[in-house]
Parts: C-alpha cells; structure tokens; sequence
C-alpha cells in the first residue's frame, strides 16, 4: 500500500545493484574537477596548511550533515530532486528542486569545457604540444580567447574533444543507472586511483618536492581571521562533495530500502577529502620541483590557482621533468576521468527530474535535452569566449546558487515542514552510525547561519566589487543573469502538470513498523 492509500502498482525505481554500486558512483561523483583542479589552490591562496582548520571544521559542521539530509530526502522521498522534494514539502519544496536542477544545468555547461580541455592536453601531453610559452598556447592558441567576451567564432581544437565529452557523457546517461552510470563508475574509479597514486608517489620523488609541501603546509594562522578563508572552505566542501545541488537526493533515491546510508555516507566523505589531500600533495610536491628549478622559492611562483594552475603552470613543469609527457598524461588523463563520473552525476539530476516530472523514457530525456544542451555548451565554450564565461558562470553557480540552495534546503525542509526529526529517524533506523541532536543542529541551526551569512557577504561583494575586472553588464548577463534563470525555474515548473500523482509512491514504512521489521543492514 502506498502512503497516497492506493493499492495499485507504483512505478519501479531504477536501483544501484548494491552498496558498492552505490558508495563508488557516489565517490565518482564527488571526486571531480573541485579536487584536482581547485582544491590545491584554493588551500594555497587561503593560509597554505592553516586552511585545513576551516576545511576540517567545514567538513564537520556542515558537508557531513548536509550530505547526510541529502541522503535521507533522497533515499526516504525516493524521487528525483523536485519529485523528492515535493513530496516533503510541496510546491515550495519542489520550486527549490528545480532551483537545483537549473544549478546542474549551468555547472554541466561548463564542467564539459573544462573536461574537454583536459582530454586535449591529454593528447598534448605526449608531444608537449605547448612549447616554451604554455599560458600564451592555452590562450590564445588552443582556445584562441577573444578580448570581447561576446564574439561567437568557432575553434575547432576546442569544439572537438567538446563534442566528444558530450557524446561519451550521454551515451553513459542512456544507458541506465545500472548498465550506464555504475558500470563507468566501476570501470573508471579504479584507473582515476591508480593512475593518481602513481602520479603522486613519481611528484614525491623530485627534486624540490618538500619545499612544495612545506609551501603547501606551512600554516599562515592570520588567515583565519579572514572571513572569505571560511567562506572558502565552505564552498570547496560543498561543490567537493556534490551537497546542496541535488547530486546525493538523485544518487540515494536509487539506493534499496534497507540501505546503510550514514556509513556509506562516512565512507565517501573520507575518501573525498583524502583524495583532495592527495592532490594537493601530489600538485604541491611537483611545483617544489618547479621552483626548485628555477632556482626560486615556491611562494614566488605564479599562477598557482584553478584554470592557470592545470592549464598554464602545471604543462610548463611537465615540459621540464624527466619523464615529462607519462606525468602530463596521467595527470590529465586524471583530470579526464575524475571529471567525466563527476559530469555524469550532474547530468543525471536533470535526467531524473524530467523524467520524473514528464514522464519522458530515459533516451527520450537524453536526446530531447540533452542534445539541445550540448549545443549551447558547444556555441558558449567552443567559442572564442570560453575562458571569461566560465570563470563568471562557476563563480556565481557556486559561491550564490549551491550556498543558497544549501540554505534554502535547511529552511524549507527542516524549519517550514519541520522534516527533521523524521529524516534523523529514518537514517538510524537504515543505517549503523546513528544521527541525533547534534546533526539537527548542525544543520538546522548552524547551517542557515553560517551559510546565509555567507550567502549575504557573497552577494554584497559581487555587487559592490564585481568580479575579476570583467565588466558589470557582462556579470548581470552571465553571473546574474544565470542566477535569475535559477530562481525563474523554481518559480515556473512547479506551476506544470506531473505526468504522475507525485504523492504515489513505494513510500516508507511508518517508523515504528521500520522498527519490528528490523534494523539496518
Ligand atoms: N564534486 C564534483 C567535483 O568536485 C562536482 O568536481
């Protein structure tokens, strides 16, 4: 019987094919671009070693618990994110859904431009394709960036590996959750490890390495002090553990009733934050060897932050390392595959709420929106003004759009329909480590306030300082604006019809029948 009370069949949910399934797509998803690509510079320009206090903190207080109410919306609400969320809380509840999604649909846009990026110098790697001069190739020869952001002239060397990533990420997408997603994760994940460990263990042996990891360590305490260093670490925890934009709802409504939820949760964590630790050591290691070269300390090198740091820096020390092009290779095959699980998971959020909401098979959703998807990526990043619409696009996506949904997920979940008791429920009742109060407090006091204020200190210096010197029109059309679709989207779809009765569902259990039916497994 369903909780709607009616007794004829619900619709079967796609399912992982166990806790393994689950717990590496899930570690597929997290480890992504955000570890390898922004988490070593972050940490640098934020205090170096003294960073890892608010990471830690951050981690904690708010991507465990936040990762954790994911999990139990998902898993209990067992629906895409809008779907789930409606459910919980109706139209209010599904609004902020679709304020997901349409985060989703920014990040795929430009998340699929940085993988291309990475899959070209993969190739580059082994004829160090870029000669002497590796910020002026990235630039102006590979992606051939114009001084207006707005001139659309196609570059091939760009719109190429584009077109690929799209296809590869899509043809996984078709293919199902099981047969398609989990089998990639399966698949990927342990090459991504391997490949990676033997990357950082080759940085550890060069010569300069412990001065790139005393620059990478050396505590900076003052830095604490700053509230952007806090804001920071908040941000690279949410983004890293793919929190807060409907990654871990979709993920967890695959998940079987009696799943260990917590503990597999534990387990992702961990294994986000070691391998964002190891990339930092491995990157850190291999610019001590670059400045070891030139003779310099490691704090006067350049360009030591997100696009420049894998894209202009990291190639300049691959040309001058023995063995130079195997590193290049790993380290950008790395980047590849721990992008493309990550890329996949974001785009099966917006599979999974069309799907949900219109009632479109799964290759019908992939062709109808997907496809149209990829174009626009196609015309923004296969363009000549690739480079200043991501920079803009992933500032605003992330450091306003997940922190607000983050924010948003606390107060219409757990303050408006007071959700929390049941959801802290029902992962004890599924799993081994046991939530309480300390997690309702986490996230619903501390999360709003921490969070909001973060929110607010964000927008207010957007506003008042814009962003990386780009011009104010430019940032209302693609910072702003892409916030406004957001808001435009949670405002809109609600209104639609559901091509299914949203409260009809192979729901739960009440938690006292959870309860004789036994434990968690
Ligand atoms: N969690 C993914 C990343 O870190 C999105 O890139």
């Amino acid at each position: 019987m369903t909780r709607a009370g009616s007794t004829a069949a619900v619709p079967q949910r796609e399912q992982w094919t166990g806790q393994f399934g689950f717990i590496i797509s899930a570690i597929g998803s997290a480890v992504g671009l955000g570890n390898i690509w922004r988490f070593p510079g972050v940490a640098y320009e934020s205090g170096g070693g003294a960073f890892l206090i608010p990471y830690l903190v951050a981690l904690v207080t708010a991507g465990i618990p936040i990762l954790f109410l994911d999990y139990a919306i998902g898993h209990r609400f067992r629906g895409s994110v809008p779907l789930a969320l409606k459910r919980l809380g109706g139209k209010l509840g599904e609004g902020l859904g679709w304020f997901q999604v349409a985060i989703c649909v920014f990040i795929a846009v430009y998340y699929t431009a940085v993988l291309a990026w990475s899959s070209s110098y993969f190739v580059f790697s082994w004829d160090l394709r870029w000669g002497d001069d590796t910020a002026g190739f990235f630039v102006g020869e590979y992606l051939q960036t114009a001084e207006s952001p707005f001139t659309l002239e196609f570059v091939p060397s760009v719109m190429i590996p584009l077109v690929i990533a799209w296809i590869v990420t899509l043809i996984i997408l078709a293919a199902g959750v099981v047969k398609g997603v989990q089998r990639a994760n399966m698949i990927v994940i342990p090459l991504l490890i391997i490949g990676f460990l033997v990357l950082v263990g080759f940085a550890l042996t060069l010569p300069g390495a412990v001065d790139g990891l005393n620059a990478f360590f050396t505590p900076d305490f003052a830095a604490l002090a700053d509230p952007n260093v806090w804001i920071a670490a908040y941000g690279q925890i949410f983004f890293s553990l793919s929190i807060a934009f409907g990654i871990m709802i979709t993920y967890s409504s695959y998940r079987r009733r009696r799943s260990n939820m917590t503990g597999a949760g534990l387990v992702v964590a961990f294994a986000n934050s070691s391998f964002e630790l190891i990339a930092g050591i491995g990157v850190f290691a291999t610019l001590g060897f670059f400045a070891f070269q030139q003779g310099i300390a490691v704090g006067d090198l350049e360009g030591l932050t997100g696009v420049g740091l894998s894209f202009m820096t990291f190639p300049a020390i691959v040309s001058q390392m023995p063995g130079g092009a195997w590193f290049g290779a790993l380290f950008f095959g790395s980047l590849t595959l721990a992008g493309l699980t990550s890329l996949i998971s974001i785009l099966e959020v917006v599979i999974a709420a069309l799907r949900d909401k219109f009632g479109w098979t799964r290759r019908g959703t992939v062709l109808g929106f997907g496809v149209p998807l990829a174009v626009i990526s196609l015309v923004l990043f296969g363009s000549t003004s690739g480079l200043t619409a991501l920079d803009t696009i992933d500032a605003w996506s992330n450091q306003l759009g997940i922190v607000g949904s983050a924010v948003g997920m606390s107060i219409i979940v757990l303050w408006v329909n007071r959700k929390g008791p049941v959801l802290a429920r029902h992962l004890s009742t599924v799993s081994t480590f046991k939530v309480g109060v300390l997690w309702q407090i986490f996230t619903t006091v501390l999360a709003p306030v921490v969070l909001g204020y973060m929110l607010i200190a964000k927008a207010v210096d957007f506003l008042q300082n814009g962003y990386a010197g780009y011009d104010t029109w430019y940032l209302w059309v693609a910072g702003w604006g892409c916030i406004i679709v957001m808001l435009i989207a949670a405002f809109v779809l609600p209104q639609l019809r559901w091509s299914q009765d949203p409260d009809r569902f192979d729901a739960w259990p009440t938690d006292d029948q959870l309860r004789v039916k036994g434990g968690a497994r």
